[in-house]
């Protein structure tokens, strides 16, 4: 079944590719878009390709909604925080806002010091992307979401067509599926599912309380600037070592230096039996709700952070965010890859498709 549908979608994506390149990109307003399967509904918004809401059943079948967020488009649109994105051109740091690729240097927009976050000021996470197609409801509801990134931009070198499919599968499944196709440059490419997960429900306070197991043996320490130093370091007798699952708030304040987890780390290969083009990453544990949070990805990297620098935002039903009220489970490659031949590469060659898988499997325990 997911084996099958994975395909299904990859064909969707290939038509949409062609179709999308042609038509062009203009025109496209943004929108609020539901997908639904029984019990289940993931809200979502062309602006930023973001995820606004997932809900389902906790262990007494009351709806959760177990992601931050606001509930109108013009809160998104005013967003700093990348609240439920899809981010890129590079997602995460490039230190100096600049990379050399073929003799070439690119300088980028810094918006963060002098450093790059997200890809600039006007990244994949604030531009509206249109709407390829949409299935609502159904056995396998699902969107499809492109956007056309244009030689310069931010910095970026070449044309690039990116896709995103947000698919449900049963019975609580997230597939998750971004491709970029670099049209006629080398670029980097580094995408990201930027969502503020909290499983105890997005109002229900800090998340320090829930347990987390992150299937990373290493992981890629950073300066002050939080830009990676390049070394690959064991999380063993670090807080950073989540191989054993336990509660989040256990080591965090050994983090005094960044107010919480912001790191990458370098994931094992531990597969994912029911789909092997997939690591396991992450499992995530509410017992405010006794919902779990399986992620699996095709990416090599993981940025855990635990929104140190969300503070006084006012979000869905004006419940008011705060540190630690959320984590981000970043699957992606390594950040600043593009300065250290040593990480896995984040370039894409003209005529070659970036392919990042993800799946989210929820489950409603006791
Ligand atoms: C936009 O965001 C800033 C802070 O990020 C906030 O101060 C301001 O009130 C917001 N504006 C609107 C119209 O929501
Ligand atoms: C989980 O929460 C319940 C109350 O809902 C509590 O009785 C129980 O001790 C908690 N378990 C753990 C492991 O914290
Ligand atoms: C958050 O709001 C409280 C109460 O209004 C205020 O005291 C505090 O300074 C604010 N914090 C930030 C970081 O804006």
């Amino acid at each position: 079944m997911s084996k099958f549908s994975f395909l299904f979608f990859c064909l969707i994506i290939t038509v949409v590719s062609f179709g999308g390149i042609v038509n062009g990109h203009g025109g496209s307003k943004v929108g609020i878009y539901e997908l639904k399967r029984g019990d289940f509904t993931v809200k979502l918004t062309n602006f930023g390709a973001r995820i606004m809401s997932v809900v389902l059943p906790d262990r007494n079948g009351k709806p959760a909604d177990v992601v931050l967020g606001y509930d109108s488009i013009k809160e998104y649109l005013n967003d700093s925080r990348y609240f439920g994105a899809i981010v890129g051109r590079v997602a995460n740091r490039i230190g100096g806002a600049q990379f050399t690729l073929n003799g070439i240097h690119y300088k980028l927009d810094a918006n963060e010091n002098q450093n790059m976050l997200h890809g600039g000021k006007r990244g994949f996470g604030q531009v509206t992307w249109k709407v390829e197609q949409h299935v609502k409801d159904g056995p396998n509801p699902f969107i499809v979401l492109s956007y056309y990134s244009f030689d310069g931009e931010e910095g970026f070198p070449g044309n690039v067509f990116v896709t995103v499919t947000y698919a449900l599968e049963n019975p609580y499944k997230l597939r998750v599926i971004m491709e970029a196709e670099a049209l006629n440059k080398a670029t980097p490419v580094n995408l990201a599912q930027h969502s503020y997960w909290n499983l105890g429900g997005h109002n229900s306070g800090d998340i320090l309380s829930d347990e987390v197991q992150i299937f990373a043996s290493h992981y890629t320490p950073v300066n002050k600037q939080l830009i990676p130093t390049g070394k690959i370091l064991p999380v063993k007798g670090t807080p950073y070592d989540f191989l054993k699952s336990h509660k989040v708030g256990s080591m965090i304040n050994e983090l005094s230096d960044t107010m919480g987890y912001d790191i990458n780390y370098a994931l094992d290969d531990c597969d994912n039996e029911e789909d092997e083009d997939m690591r396991l990453a992450a499992v995530v544990y509410s017992n405010k709700t006794g919902i779990e949070m399986k992620i699996s990805t095709s990416a090599p990297g993981l940025q855990f952070y635990t929104a140190n620098y969300v503070h006084n935002a006012t979000g869905k039903g004006g419940y008011v965010y705060q540190p630690h009220s959320a984590y981000c489970f970043e699957t992606q490659g390594f950040p600043d890859a593009v300065n250290h031949p040593n990480f896995p590469s984040t370039i894409v060659n003209p005529g070659h498709v970036y392919t990042h898988y993800m799946l989210y499997e929820f489950q409603i325990k006791e």
